[in-house]
């Protein structure tokens, strides 16, 4: 079954999360595994009845004494089971290099936590041809540091992200599919990968149709539960 993941980022207040959930419960999801990935306090507003719940965000530190931290042990306490790491928004806007990935990754699978690991070129390394180079880097300078397993890839370029622009089908293809070669040819296993960026009602289903995509991580679009739902419809054509 195909990933759908739901990145609000920091969008939706209390009221609106306490609307989605309840129009969520009038929706049957079956044909994907959904993934809900609220802000951090409004974890517990979500049931997890028909879905998962993602957190954006887990400590890097083990330490228990640090102001404003949240636990991979806090999170599975509240069911989470999914959380983003290496968002292109986190690297930009927050700094995050990669030990912080590996730290985060570690402190998610050490609590049973799975990791959806963003990777993607920015708009310079797409137009310097050296789109293929940072994927690499991005997934080896992380996953040589950990344990390859209940790791799921996030392929977002960043330049695809909010923008409205979404690369083209044969571009997504070829990424995806050097993505996971590399993936087995260097740690012999397979990795689900997503694909995220700019996606909508109108595009989500040529998308679906891309070989190798596993699913998508979906941002502004997933913050109302209708375009979610047509989101979903399109799928299920
Ligand atoms: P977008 O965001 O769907 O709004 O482009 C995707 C993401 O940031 O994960």
């Amino acid at each position: 079954m195909k990933y759908f993941v739901c990145n609000f980022k920091n969008k939706l207040t209390k009221d609106d999360v306490i609307k989605y959930n309840n129009r969520l419960s009038e929706i049957d999801v079956k044909m994907v595994n959904l993934v809900i990935v609220p802000s951090l306090p409004f974890l517990t507003f979500f049931d997890k009845n028909g879905y998962s719940l993602g957190s954006q965000d887990i400590s890097s530190f083990m330490d228990k004494t640090i102001t404003g931290e949240v636990t991979g042990e806090q999170l599975k306490s509240l069911g989470v089971e999914y959380v983003i790491v290496g968002h292109s928004e986190r690297r930009e806007y927050k700094h995050e290099i990669n030990i912080d990935f590996i730290n985060k990754i570690n402190n998610a699978l050490e609590n049973g936590i799975k990791v959806i690991y963003c990777i993607g070129e920015n708009e310079k390394d797409k137009e310097d041809g050296n789109t293929y180079m940072v994927l690499e880097k991005q997934i080896s300078e992380v996953l040589n540091n950990v344990v390859v397993k209940n790791i799921i890839i996030a392929y977002e370029p960043v330049w695809a992200i909010g923008t409205g622009k979404v690369p083209s089908e044969k571009e997504i293809k070829d990424n995806i599919e050097f993505i996971k070669d590399i993936i087995e040819d260097n740690y012999d296993t397979k990795l689900d990968v997503l694909y995220g960026g700019s996606i909508n009602k109108d595009n989500i289903a040529s998308i679906n149709a891309i070989k190798g995509v596993d699913g998508f991580l979906v941002g502004g679009a997933s913050t109302s539960v209708d375009s979610l739902e047509s989101m979903l419809l399109e799928i299920e054509k």
